[in-house]
């Protein structure tokens, strides 16, 4: 959703705000905007669209200062429009605030402040914010140094809802203040520099140190300090971390967008999520877990729960968990769990899985299940994401930075290592016989290769996505663990191509959807269990007879009967095919959205990460 990028330093901020801007490009917005100080003057420049309409502007050049923020806005209230873009002023033009999350009572704060004199201009509960740190610096009668920094936090502990902010005042032409609640921001460190990012790849090619923020912490930074403050102004210390991430890994290196080449970074990163976890003729390894025998024998059940991706990587998992620890599993939607009351106690074990770690549904729901009494592990991608940060564990899922809008790697990443967790609890458990345990680690480490064959062979999928491009509706089938790959390919489909697209357990298709076959509509089949494989092929003679055209993914030997495509995939055991079946899938999203011309890393109306309800 939104993004904010700030710069502190020696050097001229402009071209670090705008390239940090480019960076957050990924995460959905309709405008954009920065503000830098020069002397003792603000200067603000706002455009809607992309950046590069910011880029383009006239007096973009002029902006010389060495201290800015900047922002890229996903409207939530009030429209797309250069009012309502970011940064916002205060009437006095004093200070300018950049701000990520929705204020909720600023309604309220709004007529209070109209009360007190103050007038707006744009439509947005971010206007409130400027204003009320003007009204408290108005108010304050002690003209000492720590005046800024009182006034940011009096309005702070005004705000209702999530916030990361970032403040810049005329009056304060070497300093800047943050504060974060809900929504993510970080200070990148360097010496003489100081960096601030709603998400690390914006500051990557800077600084690999980096402090997190907690809740309502406020930190003061100059370009050579930085000082943190709890919230009630105490000093606190924080420490610095190394992050690992590389550079490179977000750039494109050559590829045209970011979903194709993370797509071929599979056979990479999932060797990265296999390696951390599992060796060779060795016990699975989760050094950062600490669940003991005892503790698993006393469970009920696990709850996995996540949004989108992750959540059907969680139902793509649900059958090798129950197979091998004979404890049931439940899978919910983040959003529908949250509310519905769900049955957990101590018994239950709670798995979290968000790539970007900041998904707000996911976060209350994890809320919600510590509140109860539960064990919270969260399966997360992003070092240092408020999921890591609220749960009792974190196994991280080494995928590197995934900027694509449409998960591909994140996704592969957190199946393969959500397999490697139910194999490692049944060893602690002693609940599957080792020598199957020993088959099933042997196939794991066994697909990078798999996935680098299947990537090394593209052109057939090419072909397919230009005949049914401009499709209205596409429909997956899969039985078994099959089913979840085909919701996955369906998501991935709508999202990037906008075509309607469903997904069904090929059983019930009788059931109702097959009144929506007719002549010429194309279904994707998914066939990788043997033993539900003759059940599907009959679904999809029933389809053929209806005219539809038929694509097959599949690791079984089955005839090409009068299947349009039949793509074949590497065998592996049917409890970890998705990690293989969804490759063809993703890259059939990918070229269909490509020869629409659609941009498929940045589509219509959605975020990377969703940080509001
Ligand atoms: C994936 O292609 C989607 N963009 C989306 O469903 C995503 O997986 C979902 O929003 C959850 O995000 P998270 O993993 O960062 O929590």
């Amino acid at each position: 959703m939104c993004g904010i990028i700030g710069y502190i330093g020696n050097k001229k901020a402009t071209p670090i705000l705008i390239d940090g801007l480019l960076k957050l490009e990924y995460r959905g917005y309709d405008s954009a905007g920065i503000s830098t100080l020069e002397d003792t003057y603000i200067s603000n420049i706002k455009k809607t669209g992309r950046v590069k309409n910011l880029y383009d502007s006239e007096g973009l050049d002029n902006l010389n200062g060495t201290i800015g923020i900047a922002h890229t806005r996903w409207a939530t209230h009030g429209k797309p429009s250069c009012e309502n873009s970011h940064p916002h002023l205060d009437n006095s033009n004093t200070f300018a605030v950049v701000h990520n999350g929705i204020i909720e009572n600023y309604a309220e704060l709004r007529t209070f402040l109209t009360n007190n004199g103050y007038n707006f201009l744009s439509e947005t509960d971010t206007e409130v914010i400027p204003n009320l740190i003007h009204y408290y610096f108005s108010k304050d009668t002690k003209n000492d140094d720590g005046k800024f920094l009182r006034a940011v936090k009096s309005a702070c502990n005004d705000l209702k809802g999530s916030y990361a902010i970032s403040v810049i005042s005329k009056l304060y032409p070497n300093r800047m203040v943050v504060s974060r609640k809900d929504s993510p921001l970080v200070v990148g460190y360097r010496d003489n520099e100081k960096y601030i990012a709603s998400d690390i790849p914006a500051i990557l090619s800077y600084t690999k140190n980096i402090y997190l923020l907690n809740d309502y912490d406020i930190a003061e930074l100059y370009n050579d300090s930085v000082n943190f403050y709890d919230k009630n102004l105490n000093k606190i210390s924080k420490d610095l971390k190394n992050i690992e991430w590389d550079a490179s890994s977000v750039e494109k290196d050559g590829f045209d967008d970011y979903m194709i080449k993370e797509i071929f970074e599979q056979p990479k990163t999932i060797r990265e999520t296999i390696s951390s976890h599992l060796q060779e003729n060795e016990l699975c390894n989760f050094p950062e877990l600490n669940i003991s025998k005892d503790y698993l024998t006393s469970l009920n059940k696990i709850f996995i729960v996540a949004c989108g991706t992750a959540m059907h990587a969680g139902l793509a998992v649900k059958n090798i968990f129950e197979k091998l620890l004979s404890i049931p599993v439940e899978v919910d939607i983040a959003s529908e769990f949250r509310y519905r009351n769900p049955l957990i106690d101590n018994k239950t074990l709670m798995l979290f899985i968000s790539q970007s770690g900041e998904t707000a549904d996911t976060l209350a729901a994890l809320a919600l299940a510590k509140s109860k009494g539960a064990k919270t592990i969260a399966i997360s991608n992003v070092v240092g994401s408020s999921i890591t940060r609220e749960a009792d564990y974190t196994i991280y899922t080494h995928a590197g930075p995934e900027i694509a809008v449409a998960s591909t790697k994140a996704y592969t990443s957190q199946v393969v290592l959500l397999d490697i967790l139910a194999i490692h609890f049944a060893e602690v458990l002693g609940s599957s016989a080792s020598k199957d345990l020993e088959v099933l680690k042997s196939n794991l480490l066994k697909l990078p290769e798999k996935v680098k064959e299947i990537l090394s062979n593209t052109d057939t999928i090419k072909d397919f996505a230009k005949k049914i491009y401009n499709e209205h509706d596409i429909f997956f089938l899969g039985r078994g663990i099959d089913y979840p790959v085909a919701m996955e390919a369906s998501l991935k489909l709508k999202e990037i191509s906008y075509i309607h697209s469903d997904a069904y357990a090929a059983g019930e298709l009788k059931h109702g959807p097959i009144a929506l076959i007719e002549n010429g509509i194309t279904v994707v089949g998914i066939l990788t269990d043997s033993a539900l494989t003759p059940k599907t092929i009959s679904n999809l003679q029933e389809v053929m007879t209806r005219g539809a055209k038929t694509l097959i993914i599949t690791n079984q030997s089955i005839k090409k009967n009068n299947f349009n495509l039949v793509i074949n995939i590497p065998e592996t055991d049917s409890l970890i095919s998705p990690i293989l079946s969804v490759v063809p899938l993703q890259l059939l999203s990918y070229y269909v959205a490509k020869e629409k011309g659609l941009d498929v890393d940045k589509p219509r109306n959605l975020a990377k990460s969703v940080t509001v309800e």
